[in-house]
């Protein structure tokens, strides 16, 4: 299995890296293109190929790592139609107060979540996938991380409406070393994730062996 990650910043950066180290193959790219990748590519290792955004969603599990603002582009340039029941990893936080009006991607259609949780949003730009909220709560550095410590290993929140898809994700995480704790549904598990306002934003925990 191959992963695409769409963004190649902080957290995509994080990532890329720790499912290499795991032995997974990924597929990395940002908007300017993969020779903007080469020196992250060659840095990484042979389990990282840099590609175009399109060719990173064309793979089974694709992550969404891209700043909330540029979201909306980011699918555009996927070019994906309908993303048939492959799993989507969305990584991203919206910016806003904790609890209030949110603004939506631009040009989704959405002045805000309103009632939704952020990741229901992120849903709706790319449809037919299943989506998983992940990765979303902890910071690049702490991601990166080897999540094996002396201490336990580091969780994991994960939420999404598709039983399957959450534990296809909490295995390749499993195999990373974090440990995934499954929140159930985006609305509930979601809620609890959420960052900026949700309680688990940021909680940076361990679980014993
Ligand atoms: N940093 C954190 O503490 C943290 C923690 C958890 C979650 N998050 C969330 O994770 C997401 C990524 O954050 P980050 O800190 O990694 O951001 P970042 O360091 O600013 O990196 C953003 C990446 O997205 C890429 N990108 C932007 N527009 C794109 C497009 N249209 N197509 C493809 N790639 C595009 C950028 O590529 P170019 O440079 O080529 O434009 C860059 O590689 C955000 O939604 C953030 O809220 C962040």
């Amino acid at each position: 299995m191959t992963i695409g990650i769409i963004g190649a910043g902080a957290i995509g950066q994080a990532l890329a890296g720790r499912f290499v180290a795991a032995g997974e193959q990924v597929v990395i790219s940002d908007s300017r293109g993969p020779r903007s990748l080469r020196g992250l590519v060659s840095s990484t290792g042979p389990g990282l190929l840099a590609g175009t955004v399109a060719e990173a969603a064309e793979e089974e599990v694709v992550v969404l790592a891209v700043p909330w603002r540029r979201l909306r582009e980011a699918v555009a340039a996927a070019d994906v139609s309908d993303w048939q029941e492959r799993i989507v990893i969305d990584t991203t936080n919206p910016p806003g107060r904790p609890t209030g009006h949110l603004p939506g991607p631009p040009g989704s259609g959405s002045d805000g979540p309103g009632g939704r949780t952020s990741s229901e949003v992120v849903a709706g730009l790319v449809p037919g996938s299943r989506l998983v909220k992940a990765f979303n709560t902890l910071r690049p550095d702490v991601l990166g991380a080897d999540p094996r410590t002396p201490a336990g290993r580091r969780v994991i929140f994960l939420s999404g409406n598709h039983p399957g898809a959450n534990g296809r994700v909490a295995r390749i995480a499993g195999r990373v070393g974090w440990a995934a704790v499954d929140l159930g549904p985006l609305a509930e598990g979601g809620r609890l994730q959420q960052v900026p306002g949700g309680p688990l934003a940021t909680l940076h925990l361990v679980m014993e062996p």
